[in-house]
């Protein structure tokens, strides 16, 4: 376990959250997903990771995504198939899917990442805002159910659920306990990450929490600018296959086919990845193989 030197606590002069407390902050305690994608610098150096080939950071590598997207193919046939890429980002799946023929529409709620993606894709989160309905295939690519706290998890399942035509399909990933870092880390630096957090100059902290028995792990940033100290939290939920189907199965989901990789491979015992579902729905579901 991490404690936060003194120093630190004073540097960052926050009052409030787990600097300076000697425990571990209380998982999914803290929400910080949306200031993540949508805080105006952050979002332009997301979408700059996306756009990255040599970055695996905001999406996976090129060849990855073609793969998987062959595959989502051959399982399901897309073509004429209306399919809904939720937290589509700039769009690299949505667009390869309507290559194949599908009709498709992306939602994010990164307005840059939309801007690139550009049309059919609509802004919104889709934790609270409308979604399609009527939709043939559902896709959440790249472990984005896992940073949600449980709750939020079961609300956007549900909601999935309810947007698919009968016999529809979600296709999801998650982080299988593979992926669950051995040690924790703790790292204070000028411009932390060469200036990811800000454009001014600033003081970085990262600290990574592990919570083994829930297949759990945090990185918790704290950036400290001159006018202002800010965090973000980053949770990883990593699964096994019976705790994928047991959450799945909560919202009314039930497992079809699993892959080992989000391109198709064997499922191993204790995978890095996951895949697929059905209730009326086929879903797959690939646990990543580590943490970006
Ligand atoms: C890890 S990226 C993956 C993007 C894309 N699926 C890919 O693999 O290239 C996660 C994306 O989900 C979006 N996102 C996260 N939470 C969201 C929410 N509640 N509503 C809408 N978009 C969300 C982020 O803005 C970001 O573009």
């Amino acid at each position: 376990m991490i404690e936060y030197p003194n120093r630190i606590r004073k540097l960052s002069g926050l009052t409030e959250g787990p600097i300076g407390s000697e425990q571990r902050p209380k998982p999914f305690s803290f929400s910080t997903v949306k200031n993540l994608w949508t805080r105006a610098h952050i979002s332009k150096q997301m979408l700059a990771a996306h756009l990255d080939n040599a970055s695996d950071l905001a999406s996976r590598l090129t060849a990855t995504i073609d793969a998987t997207v062959a595959w989502i193919n051959e399982q399901l046939g897309i073509s004429n198939l209306s399919l809904c890429d939720l937290g589509c980002g700039p769009g690299l799946y949505t667009r390869r899917f309507a290559q194949r023929g599908a009709r498709t529409t992306g939602v994010d709620f990164s307005e840059h990442a939309i801007e690139y993606a550009r049309s059919q894709h609509d802004s919104a989160d889709y934790l609270t805002d409308d979604l399609p309905h009527g939709v043939d295939v559902i896709t959440l690519i790249y472990c984005d159910l896992c940073v949600l706290a449980p709750a939020d998890r079961h609300h956007l399942l549900c909601r999935m659920r309810e947007m698919l035509n009968p016999g529809g399909r979600i296709i999801l990933d998650v982080f299988g306990v593979g992926a669950l870092p051995e040690t924790t880390d703790l790292t204070l630096e000028e411009n932390l990450m060469h200036g990811f957090w800000s454009p001014a100059p600033y003081v970085g902290i990262q600290a990574s929490f592990l919570y083994p028995d829930q297949n759990l792990s945090l990185d918790h940033f704290v950036i400290i600018e001159p006018g202002e100290t800010w965090q973000v939290f980053h949770w990883y939920q990593d699964y096994t296959a019976r705790t994928i189907e047991a959450e799945l199965q909560a919202a009314g989901l039930h497992i079809e086919t699993m892959a080992g990789d989000p391109c198709g491979a064997a499922l191993t015992p204790e995978p890095n990845m996951i895949g697929i579902i059905r209730p009326r729905c086929l879903n797959w579901v690939s646990l990543a193989p580590g943490h970006p």
